[in-house]
């Protein structure tokens, strides 16, 4: 595999409002073990689905400058809120290879569906964006899409509160609407979702598939850097992982390091202005 030595040895920036975007450095860590990896969590802002496109964006943009101020050689946009409001922005914009999360997740429902008839569970900015509704009648033809907003899944995955009566009687509640609409596929449209994998999934019953972004986003970023000759190949190095957030970490670290499985020495504070 050709390499263009110097860029392959940057590190891949990646984003979200706060734990969620975790999900996706998981799989790289695990597809792509070689790979240094900077993370920006902005706590601060957190969360990004109860805020206008605008907001929105302003952050993502943001939030990419800084990445790119630490070299970084792509973006993965590991938060749909950002993605649905910004992704085009940002890939118009800056003169890097930026990984969004929605196209990955709708690639993986239409694969997954036989009736074409999908749910899709995110943030209040994501259903209204419509981004998940248009990306699908793009892939095929006649699905039918059903959305539901699960704004306080985001507060709970950052409270650690992932399993339990109480999750699940909030997930009964925001999921009710959609078991009678016969999906048989539901997409987990928000990064910080699949660590309620669990509880969303006692809830549908199991002939209800869940699908995320995650195994594809990583897919499509590993073939984008190879394609653009900027993997850093796999020898012995193990790449580092540098988190950043823009406010006290809080349950951040506890939570980051079970999810992940390794130890989090250092989460960098950095101001956003
Ligand atoms: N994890 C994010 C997403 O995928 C953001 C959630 C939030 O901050 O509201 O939408």
């Amino acid at each position: 595999m050709k390499t263009n030595r110097k860029s392959a040895l940057q590190p891949i920036g990646v984003f979200d409002s706060g734990l969620g975007g975790l999900t996706i450095v998981r799989e790289m860590r695990r597809i792509l073990p070689a790979e240094s990896i900077i993370y920006f969590g902005d706590l601060a802002r957190l969360p990004y689905g109860t805020k206008s496109k605008e907001q929105i964006q302003t952050y993502s943009v943001q939030n990419t400058l800084f990445l790119i101020k630490h070299k970084v050689k792509a973006v993965v946009i590991a938060c749909n809120s950002s993605a649905s409001a910004a992704y085009q922005f940002i890939k118009n914009h800056f003169n890097l290879p930026v990984i969004d999360v929605i196209e990955p997740a709708v690639q993986n429902a239409v694969e997954s569906t036989r009736s074409g008839r999908v749910g899709v569970i995110a943030t209040r900015a994501t259903v209204e964006s419509g981004a998940y509704e248009k990306g699908l009648a793009r892939k095929k033809s006649g699905i039918k899409v059903f959305q539901q907003a699960c704004p306080l899944f985001v507060s709970l995955v950052e409270e650690g509160w992932l399993s339990g009566s109480v999750t699940r009687d909030i997930a009964k509640i925001y999921l009710k609407p959609l078991l009678t609409k016969k999906i048989d596929t539901l997409i987990l449209g928000c990064t910080h979702y699949p660590m309620l994998r669990e509880s969303i999934q006692a809830v549908v019953g199991n002939k209800i598939r869940l699908v995320d972004s995650i195994s594809p986003t990583v897919h499509r970023l590993q073939q984008t850097l190879e394609r653009k000759e900027l993997i850093r190949p796999a020898a012995s190095h193990k790449g580092d992982l540098r988190i950043f957030v823009s406010d006290r970490p809080g349950n951040f670290i506890r939570l980051g390091e079970k999810f992940l499985g390794e130890k989090l020495d250092r989460v960098e504070l950095v101001r956003q202005k």
